[in-house]
């Protein structure tokens, strides 16, 4: 199926970036979001992107334009019942994420693809939350989604080879790299780099190096783009939290654990760049 009409749930980190990158496709793109608070944010969240794209010089005003043009807003579910494909990309809860699927599916027309974004519930659950297992696939975007190349493409033992053709269609028109994953939690990128991530805040609680030389170290002597502590607050700590429980639940093994200290910068508000402070004083700089 062609899909020329996109719906994204959620305007949050991610939802914002992959409707942004699809209204910049050509898509009819129309995003919904729990309150018109959040959407206002997360639509200013797109307008600065494209903007900022447009002063770098690679983006033409006209292009940005017709993007914006693309695009629409909505507090609504009944906004989206006639879209092609439902990108969902909501807080990291299952109860939270099947009770929008289950909303949605009475909502959109039967032949609608529904995709979720999820970084570690297995696909299968949520797809089993509606009538359409079969038209149900992962799309996981990486952050920034308008920067970042891949998308994991997951199918389950459920989804059709239609509906996966579809979504691979769909990530490489958004101008992404699209990968096959299975349906294990964590696919193939979270599988590897949450461990990772947790395993950066076990060396913090152990003294290892301090939150700045931890992240130099890999830095400057692996050449990664961040280091982990930068990426941890940016991808946020409380969305980090969320999927080390998940697949802590899922694997049960010591290296998905979340550390402490993750615990306890999330109580205290600590977030990460969205609450302007995590490992790093964001409001600082
Ligand atoms: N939106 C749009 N463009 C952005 C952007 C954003 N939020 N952030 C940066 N960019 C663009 C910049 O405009 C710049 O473009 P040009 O080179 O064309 O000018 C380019 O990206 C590089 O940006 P900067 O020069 O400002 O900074 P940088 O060189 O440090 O790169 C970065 C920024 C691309 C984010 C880089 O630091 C990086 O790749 N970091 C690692 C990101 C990563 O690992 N993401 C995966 C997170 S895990 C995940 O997503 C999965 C999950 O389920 C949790
Ligand atoms: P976020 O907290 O920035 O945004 C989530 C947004 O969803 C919030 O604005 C919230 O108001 C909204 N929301 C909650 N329930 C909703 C509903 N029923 N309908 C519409 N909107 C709803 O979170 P995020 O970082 O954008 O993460 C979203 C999803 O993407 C999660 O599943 C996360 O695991 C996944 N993900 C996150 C990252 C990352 O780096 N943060 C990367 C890849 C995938």
């Amino acid at each position: 199926m062609a899909i020329q009409k996109v719906g994204v749930l959620g305007c949050g980190l991610m939802g914002a970036g992959i409707a942004e990158i699809a209204a910049k496709a050509g898509l009819t793109t129309v995003v919904r979001e729990v309150n018109q608070a959040f959407l206002d944010k997360g639509l200013g969240r797109i307008r600065a992107s494209l903007d900022k794209a447009v002063e770098k010089g690679k983006l033409e005003v006209g292009a940005r334009d017709a993007a914006l043009a693309n695009l629409t807003g909505t507090t609504e579910f009944s906004d989206l019942a006639d879209c092609d494909l439902i990108v969902e990309a909501i807080v990291e809860n299952v109860d939270e994420k099947k009770k929008t699927f289950a909303a949605l599916d009475e909502t959109c027309k039967p032949e609608a693809i529904f995709a979720s974004n999820t970084s570690s519930l297995t696909i299968t659950q949520l797809a089993m939350s509606t009538k359409r297992p079969d038209r149900f696939v992962g799309l996981h975007f990486f952050n920034p989604v308008p920067v970042m190349k891949l998308v994991e493409v997951v199918r389950t033992i459920l989804t059709s080879d239609e509906c996966v053709e579809s979504a691979f269609e769909f990530a490489r028109k958004v101008g992404k790299e699209p990968v096959a994953a299975r349906d294990n939690s964590g696919f193939i990128v979270n599988r590897l780099l949450v461990p990772y991530l947790l395993d950066a805040i076990r060396a913090l609680e152990e003294g290892v190096g301090t939150v700045e030389d931890i992240d130099k170290g890999m830095q400057l002597g692996c050449s990664y783009p961040m280091g982990p502590f930068t990426l941890l607050d940016f991808v946020g700590l409380d969305t980090t939290l969320y999927i080390a429980d998940i697949m802590f639940e899922e694997y049960r093994e010591k290296r998905f654990a979340p550390p402490p200290l993750l615990k306890q910068m999330v109580l205290a508000g600590r977030l990460g760049k969205k609450s302007g402070r995590g490992f790093y004083d964001h409001a600082k700089k």
